[in-house]
């Protein structure tokens, strides 16, 4: 079997770069190691910024998103017995975001390149790279052989792809944080209008939603913590506590449809790429989720490599894919810092002295009054503009 573009994973990134190649007439196959029913489920981001949005309604999969994606001009940080609005309106004038399931993104991307007649294949639990420094690279799975002109590693923080890349050619940074993050998926009406994120004494809690029957929830807890030890009564009073912080609030609860518990990380692998081989989204780099930065960074670089890998099979020429890793870069380092920004403003560190926890909070009071500042959280949440640069 030949194809011009293997593509490994079936998440946003993957799903997304076979969708944009067949826009402009280029083949590829999707691997995915998991069912199509699991990655349908698979409950995960749900910020989807300004660009994200653009670039699916421009590429025909928005229909949805447009109708049930829900706009938010403005997130609430809540400390100290207060809350404090940063107004997207205001600040970054005409650009919001847009509440969207991950899950449901994936299932929109499913569908088009499925209804396009795309090769995309399910349960493929042994993939494995072949001759990526060459340019006859090619991917074995269940007995099969797929020979390409390109793969793309589009298979998560931990997937084959960039394990297959020789030693001491990646520079690996890499920054664990001292907690995680436990998310809940609820049956209940939002309890506000837009996201709260909130800062205690006790640890960072994030309301934010998918519809207006379904809330999401998320807690800071400890790195190793074991989602058995949070039944439904410990995880309401733990949120109830983090967020009936200010007058006149009230979370209202319910049933719970999901729990899961994520590890904190910020990692990067540069370059993104090695002779055919090139990586995208969280196989290539990671942010805690406090900045919601993940599935749009992943957006972002397959705008670039849709680009290089369309001037390549045009010209020929592997100029514009050999530019791919320099031109994703300085957007995906933005992210760390802003991700990582986003992390140490708002949990709580065991590590923290009295001092540290001072300045956390002269920061969030700088962050919630200063306009300077507010813009920076703002411009950065919504998305910065694409440059691309190959
Ligand atoms: P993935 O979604 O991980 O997809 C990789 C795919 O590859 C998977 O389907 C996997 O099964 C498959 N795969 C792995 N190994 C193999 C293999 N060997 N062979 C074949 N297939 C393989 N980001 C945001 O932008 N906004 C948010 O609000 C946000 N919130 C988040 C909240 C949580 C709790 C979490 C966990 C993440 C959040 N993120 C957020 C991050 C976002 O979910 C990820 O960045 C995003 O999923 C990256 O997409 P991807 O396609 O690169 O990787
Ligand atoms: C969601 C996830 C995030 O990481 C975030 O910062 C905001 C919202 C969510 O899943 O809704």
């Amino acid at each position: 079997m030949r194809t011009q573009v293997g593509i490994i994973g079936a998440g946003p990134a993957g799903l997304l770069l076979s969708h944009l190649l067949h826009l402009r007439g280029i083949e590829s196959v999707v691997l995915e190691r998991r069912s199509r029913e699991y990655v349908e489920r698979r409950v995960r981001a749900g910020v989807l910024e300004q660009g994200t949005v653009d670039t699916l309604v421009e590429a025909g999969v928005g229909e949805r998103l447009k109708r049930e994606g829900l706009p938010h001009h403005g997130i609430e940080l809540r400390y100290g017995g207060a809350g404090h609005r940063i107004a997207f309106e205001r600040l970054v004038p005409g650009r919001c975001i847009t509440v969207y399931g991950q899950q449901e993104v994936v299932k929109d991307l499913i569908a088009a390149r499925l209804a396009a007649g795309g090769d995309v294949r399910f349960e493929v639990d042994d993939v494995a790279l072949h001759d990526i420094g060459t340019d006859r690279p090619s991917l074995t799975f269940g007995g099969e052989r797929l020979d390409c002109d390109v793969i793309a590693g589009c298979d998560g923080f931990h997937g084959v792809s960039r394990d297959s890349i020789p030693g001491g050619v990646l520079t690996e940074h890499r920054r664990d944080y001292p907690f995680a993050w436990l998310g809940i998926l609820a049956r209940v009406k939002p309890s506000s209008e837009e996201l709260i994120y909130a800062r205690t004494e006790r640890g960072f809690a994030l309301h934010s939603m998918r519809s207006p029957e379904i809330s999401r929830f998320y807690l800071q807890v400890a790195p190793d913590e074991d989602v058995a030890a949070w039944p439904d009564e410990r995880i309401w009073a733990e949120l109830r506590t983090r967020l009936e912080t200010v007058p006149g609030f009230a979370l209202a609860t319910g049933e719970i449809i999901e729990r899961s518990v994520t590890p904190m990380r910020s990692f990067v692998a540069e370059p993104m790429q090695y002779g055919r081989l090139f990586l995208a989204g969280d196989a290539a780099h990671i942010v805690p989720p406090t900045g919601a930065k993940g599935l749009n960074l992943a957006v972002a670089d397959v705008r670039v490599l849709t680009e290089a890998l369309a001037r390549f099979f045009a010209s020929g020429s592997a100029e514009a894919l050999d530019g791919y890793s320099r031109a994703c870069l300085p957007r995906v380092w933005r992210a760390q810092h802003f991700s990582w920004w986003m992390t140490t403003l708002l949990h709580t560190f065991d590590s923290d002295d009295a001092y540290a926890r001072r300045l956390q909070t002269s920061h969030l009071d700088y962050v919630a009054s200063s306009d300077a500042a507010g813009t920076t959280l703002a411009e950065n949440y919504v998305g910065l503009p694409y440059e691309e640069s190959l």
